[in-house]
Parts: structure tokens; C-alpha cells; sequence
């Protein structure tokens, strides 16, 4: 198959890419680097001693984004190009529903030009807002809380009825839980431009002394620890979810949304304690109080997963933790190490 990968130098991007080159499949890489850099392209073609192409550009490019599609002629489209952090967000609204809902509609109109028609799209669990009943199954009803969540959810809507409209078409969207860990290699993962938000990015740099302590978000939820309970998804597992979500597109017409989790959920003090075992250091970390938006307890139903994709999470937090310290302890600046 031709795939056309938005957003494939990222953090899921690049994994994703990685297990697409190694099942034979053709890829054009479409990114503008405003979150990634093209090192990450250099080590999985070393990684699989595949060439690709690649484009730069960017999704709010109309122009650009369809003489790349034209000129790729993709069976199928991965689109991961999009801002994901839920605090900038806040501050930064309208580049947020820019970037990930502009961007989206760009890229449909782009696929039509193309002729191609079928597309798997990232979408996150935040789409769900406070879970009302756990594990949380696709028909659970959404709501976001904050504008990063809405241009998931505003996404979603577009492509379901971008689908309905036409006979032919398969748009899968995949609803990511906590993506964690990285390629068992230690040569590709996680690489924050700034502060980490996100608990493993923060540990990790914790463990290897870019950052002091860790600061944990409350520790009186109603959790067995007290502090937030997620359902963590090793990037490798959530990157073969793609391969089997394309295997599934090529027969599938319509939209389909399916939960990418492992359907167990670890607290904050769990993936410390996994983290320390795995590195073989401490963690030191400070509890301090709750971070606005934040819920309890989150982990998913991946039962539809199994059932359409055939596909079921195999790694455990013990494999997140270990790839996660190969990657920060070979690579402790990230990309620029
Ligand atoms: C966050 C986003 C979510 C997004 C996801 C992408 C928020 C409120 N939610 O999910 O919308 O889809 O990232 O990966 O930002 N924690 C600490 N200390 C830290 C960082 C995190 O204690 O320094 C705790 C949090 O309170 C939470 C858990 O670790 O209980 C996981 O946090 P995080 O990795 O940020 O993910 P989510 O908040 O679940």
C-alpha cells in the first residue's frame, strides 16, 4: 500500500512509520517539523534500511499538501499532524482549532483532489471528559474541557460526515489512551521541546537529572494510592494499532472510532515504582495539589479493537518503563543528544 503520513516525524508518527516501512508498505512522510526535526527520519531509515519520501510542509498549506498528495497518489492517509498540548491550548485557542481543525479540512479537500479516501485519524481519550462509568467503551458520551479536546472532538464530527457523504469511504479514528515508552532500539522516542506536561517525559528527564523532582498532581483521588489512575499504551503497541487499522480500511466503508488502550489502569506512584525498577534509580517526587482538569481514573474498553482490528495491546508498563530509560539514558537531550 502507498501511505501518506502527516505529522511522521512525531512521537507516534515515528513509530508508526517504523512498523509501516517493515511490513513493505510505501510512505510518504508529510511534516513541518514545528514539534519534530527530521533526525528522527534519519534513524528509522537506519532502523529499517528503508528509503521513504518526505515533504516538508504544512497541513494549514493547502497548496502544498495537495501537489504532495497528487504527486504520492496514497492508498491511505495517517494523519497525526496536530498540537496536543492541553495547557497551550487554553492560552492559544484559535492556533489550536487553526492547526488541528483547519488543518484536517485541508487535508480532505486535499485526499478528494488526490482521490484517495481513506484515512485513520488520532483522536485521544480526552474526548470522553470525566468518565461517568469505567472502562470507558466508544458509546460513552463525550464532552471536552478544554479547546484542545473540542478540535478532536470538532475532527471526529467533520470525518464521520465527510464518510457519510461518500460511498466509498473509510475513515477509522483511533482514540489513543496515554501513549508511554518507546522503540525497543533506544534510537527513537519521546522528545519534548519544553517542560514536559506529561508524567513520563517528566520522570524520564527526572531519572537521567535534567529536572530535580517530580511534582505529582494530588494524592486524594479516589484512587488505591489517591493519586490519578490511567490506562498507559506502549507506542510500539499503539504504532502496530495503525498497521492493523490500514489492513482494516482497505475493506471497511464509513467511520469507525476505536479505543487504543490496554484496558488497565496504573496510578502516578505505580509508573514511579516501575520507572525506578527499570532505571535501577529513585524518583524523588513531591506531592503537590491537584492540576485543574485532571480526572480520577481512566482506562479503556479495548474490546472493539480486538474484535474489528484483531489487534490487542502485548506490552506491559514493565516494557514502557525500560524502552522509556534505553531511549532518555542513550539519548539524554533527546534528538540533539
Ligand atoms: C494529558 C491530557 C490529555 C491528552 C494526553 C496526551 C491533561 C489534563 N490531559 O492526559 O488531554 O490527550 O495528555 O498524552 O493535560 N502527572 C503528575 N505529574 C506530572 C505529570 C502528570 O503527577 O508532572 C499525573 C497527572 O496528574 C495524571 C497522570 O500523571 O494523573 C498522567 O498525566 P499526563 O501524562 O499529563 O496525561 P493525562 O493528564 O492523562
Amino acid at each position: 500500500m502507498r501511505i501518506f503520513l502527516t505529522g511522521g516525524a512525531g512521537y507516534i508518527g515515528s513509530h508508526t512509520l517504523l512498523e509501516v516501512l517493515s511490513q513493505d508498505h510505501e510512505v510518504c512522510v508529510f511534516d513541518d517539523y514545528s514539534n519534530s526535526t527530521p533526525e528522527s527520519l534519519r534513524r528509522v531509515e537506519t532502523l529499517t534500511n528503508r528509503k521513504f519520501k518526505t515533504v516538508e510542509g504544512s497541513v494549514l498549506d493547502p497548496q502544498c499538501l495537495t501537489q504532495a498528495l497528487q504527486e504520492f497518489k496514497p492508498d491511505a492517509v495517517i494523519h497525526f499532524a496536530g498540537k496536543k498540548a492541553v495547557g497551550e491550548s487554553v492560552e492559544k485557542p484559535l492556533m489550536y482549532y487553526e492547526n488541528n481543525v483547519v488543518g484536517t479540512l485541508n487535508l480532505l479537500r486535499a485526499m478528494e483532489a488526490a482521490n484517495c479516501e481513506r484515512i485513520i485519524f488520532s483522536s485521544s481519550a480526552t474526548v470522553y471528559g470525566d468518565p461517568q462509568f469505567l472502562p470507558i467503551t466508544e458509546d460513552h458520551p463525550l464532552g471536552a474541557t478544554n479547546p484542545y479536546g473540542q478540535t478532536k472532538l470538532m475532527a471526529e464530527h467533520i470525518l464521520r460526515d465527510w464518510a457519510q457523504s461518500r460511498p466509498t469511504a473509510s475513515a477509522v479514528i483511533l482514540r489513543y489512551f496515554n501513549p508511554l515508552g518507546a522503540h525497543e532500539s533506544g534510537r527513537i522516542g519521546e522528545d519534548p521541546n519544553d517542560i514536559p506536561n506529561n508524567l513520563m517525559p517528566y520522570v524520564a528527564q527526572v531519572a537521567v537529572g535534567r529536572r530535580d523532582r517530580l511534582r505529582v498532581w494530588g494524592n486524594d483521588y479516589d484512587t488505591p494510592d489517591g493519586t490519578g489512575v490511567r490506562d498507559y499504551i506502549h507506542v510500539v503497541d499503539l504504532a502496530k494499532a495503525h498497521a492493523a487499522a490500514l489492513g482494516f480500511g482497505e475493506t471497511h466503508q464509513g467511520c469507525e472510532t476505536i479505543n487504543i488502550g490496554t484496558g488497565r489502569g496504573y496510578s502516578v506512584l505505580d509508573v514511579v515504582g516501575a520507572f525506578e525498577l527499570a532505571a535501577g534509580r529513585a524518583i524523588p517526587y513531591d506531592i503537590k495539589p491537584r492540576r485543574s482538569g485532571d480526572i480520577a481514573t481512566c482506562y479503556a474498553d479495548p474490546a472493539k479493537a480486538k474484535r474489528l482490528l484483531g489487534w490487542r495491546a502485548e506490552h506491559d508498563l514493565a516494557d514502557m518503563c525500560a524502552s522509556t530509560w534505553k531511549w532518555q539514558s542513550q539519548n539524554p537531550d533527546g534528538y540533539d543528544s
